[in-house]
């Protein structure tokens, strides 16, 4: 759908800014988590004293997000760098190194022990996942996908960034693009644990720690907003070229973030990697029902060997449960 909209423009109608959308994705995971708390707290009083005592009067527990917050505005942008300067192909192997990233800093960061068998599991989800890649690339047009199709959480300013038209830049740089790839993945696995820990060893709930997270995000994106696109913000305005699938496609960035929170907080980064892959499989089989897709045999081989690696995985789960909450 993030792809449709920038590609699909009424007639005398402007594009729609993506840094808005980004901005805007940001500014209703915040409303959600207000909403979601809200309820929680049933009452105003209680509801606006937790608001005054867990955020307004803790500013130091939100710049601790400022952290992950600035490593996903990083992350973001540079897959933007990294989709302009290397062949899809390339992209889309290089950037399955995110799994074994992840599994480094949930060793490191947080203390997990992985088996030998877990992590020939990873491996095999890495193979999997980049075989089921193939045939998506190979059913792209001209420009790469963006990377909001390989991951069910959303990627908002590289998954916008990657639509626009500077990506058919002529001058490639394999070197640039490889190393910001190689960044964003070290991103990614870094951000995702740090946050990870954030939820697992404190007992603030996910909802305010997501706002937090929210609040450093919609800094970050509001400095890119006016720094890339003060101009046109100028002249149409902030919700210039907005219409019903545009607000859908916040709506999902905005859900997706959240998703990404609930999984790491009642499962853990790890086995979001296996969601993730997952889900893109889950993409094909519906897909094939609904439009006509063609599996190819790397698709279908990438597919087992997901499905066998997640089994493997999942057969010693207990050694790498959920870090304990001080
Ligand atoms: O590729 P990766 O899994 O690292 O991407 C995670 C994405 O989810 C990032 O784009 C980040 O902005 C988003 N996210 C979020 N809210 C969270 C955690 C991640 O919006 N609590």
């Amino acid at each position: 759908m993030m792809r449709y909209s920038r590609i699909v423009q009424k007639a005398g109608q402007p594009m729609y800014l993506a840094s808005t959308a980004v901005f805007l994705a940001e500014v209703l995971k915040i409303v959600a988590c207000l909403v979601v708390m809200r309820h929680q707290q049933r009452t105003w009083p209680r509801f606006t004293s937790m608001v005054r005592n867990e955020i307004l009067n803790k500013p130091q527990e939100t710049l601790k997000m400022l952290i992950p917050s600035g490593l996903y505005a990083l992350q973001n942008n540079l897959l933007y760098v990294a989709l302009s300067n290397l062949e899809a192909a390339t992209f889309q192997v290089t950037y399955q190194m995110k799994i074994l990233s992840t599994a480094i800093f949930s060793v490191v960061l947080l203390g997990r022990s992985l088996t030998r068998g877990k992590w020939l599991a990873l491996v095999l989800l890495m193979i999997g996942v980049t075989m089921v890649q193939s045939q998506s690339m190979s059913n792209s047009t001209p420009a790469p996908p963006p990377p909001a199709v390989d991951q069910a959480a959303p990627v908002p300013v590289a998954a916008a960034a990657a639509a626009d038209p500077p990506l058919a830049i002529a001058v490639q740089s394999p070197l640039i693009g490889l190393l910001a790839v190689i960044t964003s993945c070290i991103s990614s696995g870094f951000a995702g644990c740090y946050f990870e820990k954030i939820l697992k060893t404190s007992e603030t709930s996910m909802w305010v720690r997501n706002i937090q997270l929210g609040i450093s995000g919609a800094f970050f994106s509001l400095v890119g907003m006016l720094a890339y696109d003060m101009q046109a913000l100028r002249a149409g305005g902030l919700l210039q070229g907005y219409d019903w699938l545009t607000w859908i496609v916040v709506a999902n960035q905005a859900l997706g973030g959240l998703l990404v929170a609930i999984v790491v907080k009642y499962a853990d980064n790890i086995l979001k990697g296996f969601a993730t892959s997952l889900s893109i499989i889950v993409s094909g089989v519906i897909s094939f029902y609904l439009f006509n897709f063609q599996p190819t045999s790397p698709f279908v081989f990438g597919a087992i060997i997901v499905m066998v690696s997640s089994y493997l995985y999942g057969l010693d789960f207990k050694q790498a449960g959920p870090i304990k909450p001080h």
